[in-house]
């Protein structure tokens, strides 16, 4: 099986590449990576000398480069690319809506050109809007995206499903919970609060930290991504979610006594623009067609992870002493003054 992955230097994507290479010993992969500040070669060192893998550095948004790739004859597509972090997306939603919609449909369009057999998107539980304290979100809930990131994530489905539609392009969309484990660029919440814990920095809680996500491990969605590759149905979509509600306060704490630091490292800071109170996910339909079941505890997972950043220091050290580091001082200001900040817990 030969598959264009696009978007694999980024946290799934490179997870999700480890993942096949070692599960699909005839597969054969090319990642086409633009390598923005959250693409990381570093995150496929292992596997680089792979004769089954090959990178390319470019843009899902360049019509040319991607009709070209494709020239080659691929079984599958699976766009993992994208502009994923929601508060830069409330800073500048341009670069979201060119490469999430602009770029999702340039994919789609040289998909349809070159009759590519299946093209995967890999979408978010978010395009869904947030929640009241109960119920979730099946396949086939209105989309009510709140963020310019959901929003943007919104319209890519939309595309995705009219070529389904319109030209019988074979599509499928996965729509997942909030991922964690290891790779994941630390300005999402659970990697920023585990590498601030380790540094001794404070942990900024937006608001009242109630708000809820549904947490998945990596591994279990690269392990729903195969499947849906393998087995999906053409013009569905698949929700892929956690079980696994926790309120931000909660996930702090956790990281906090896995460490043994204490509480008082959290810092209460200003809320999110927009924030989205709660998401959850209903997964009866790729459990039922498909035999899919998260199997990693969050518990477990999240120590896991713990361990991973602590004996990976140079990987984060090196991102948040980069370009990142401006865009996290302009964000939180300084957070390294713990004892002189004060704290409302
Ligand atoms: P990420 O930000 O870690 O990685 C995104 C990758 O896309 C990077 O390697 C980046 O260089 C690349 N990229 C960005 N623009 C590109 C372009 N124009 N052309 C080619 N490559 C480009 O994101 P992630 O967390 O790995 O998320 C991967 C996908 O999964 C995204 O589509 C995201 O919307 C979706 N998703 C993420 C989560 C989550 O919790 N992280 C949950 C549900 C869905
Ligand atoms: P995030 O990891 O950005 O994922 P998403 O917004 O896609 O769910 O945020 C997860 C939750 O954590 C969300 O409710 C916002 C909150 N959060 C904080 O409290 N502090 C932070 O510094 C960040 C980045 C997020």
């Amino acid at each position: 099986m030969r598959v264009l992955v696009t978007g694999g230097a980024g946290f799934i994507g490179s997870n999700f590449i480890r993942h096949l290479l070692a599960t699909e010993p005839a597969c054969h992969i090319v990642n086409l990576d633009k390598l923005t500040y959250a693409g990381n070669l570093e995150n496929l060192a292992d596997i680089e000398r792979d004769p089954r893998y090959r990178f390319i550095k470019g843009s899902i948004c360049d019509a040319l480069l991607v009709n070209e790739l494709l020239r080659d004859g691929f079984d599958a597509l699976i766009n993992f690319a994208a502009e994923s972090h929601v508060d830069r997306s409330i800073q500048d939603a341009r670069t979201f809506a060119e490469t999430n919609v602009l770029g999702t449909q340039t994919i789609l369009e040289a998909c349809r050109r070159h009759q590519v057999p299946r093209m995967m998107q890999v979408s978010t539980d978010e395009v869904y809007g947030s929640l009241g304290p109960s119920g979730h979100f099946v396949e086939d809930s209105p989309l009510r995206p709140n963020s310019p990131y959901a929003a943007s994530k919104a319209a890519a489905d939309l595309l995705i499903l009219a070529y389904f539609r319109t030209y019988g392009s074979p599509v499928i969309i996965t729509r997942s919970s909030n991922n964690y484990g290891p790779y994941q660029f630390p300005e999402k919440v659970i990697p920023l609060f585990i590498t601030n814990a380790l540094a001794g920095e404070s942990l900024p809680l937006y608001g009242d930290g109630l708000y809820v996500r549904d947490w998945l491990h990596v591994q279990d969605h690269c392990e729903a991504l195969a499947l849906v590759l393998k087995d999906g149905v053409a013009g569905e979509v698949y929700n892929i979610g956690g079980n696994c509600e926790r309120a931000n306060i909660d996930v702090a704490r956790l990281i906090l006594s896995t460490l043994g630091k204490p509480d008082t490292l959290i810092r209460h800071v200003k809320d999110r623009l927009g924030h989205d109170r709660r998401y959850a996910l209903g997964t009866a339909k790729i459990e039922q067609a498909l035999g899919w079941k998260p199997r990693i505890s969050f518990e477990t997972g999240l120590q896991e992870t713990v361990r991973w950043y602590e004996g990976h220091a140079p990987w984060w050290t090196r991102i948040k002493e980069g370009q990142y580091r401006e865009y996290y001082r302009e964000t939180y200001g300084d957070l390294s003054q713990v004892s002189r900040q004060p704290s409302v817990m």
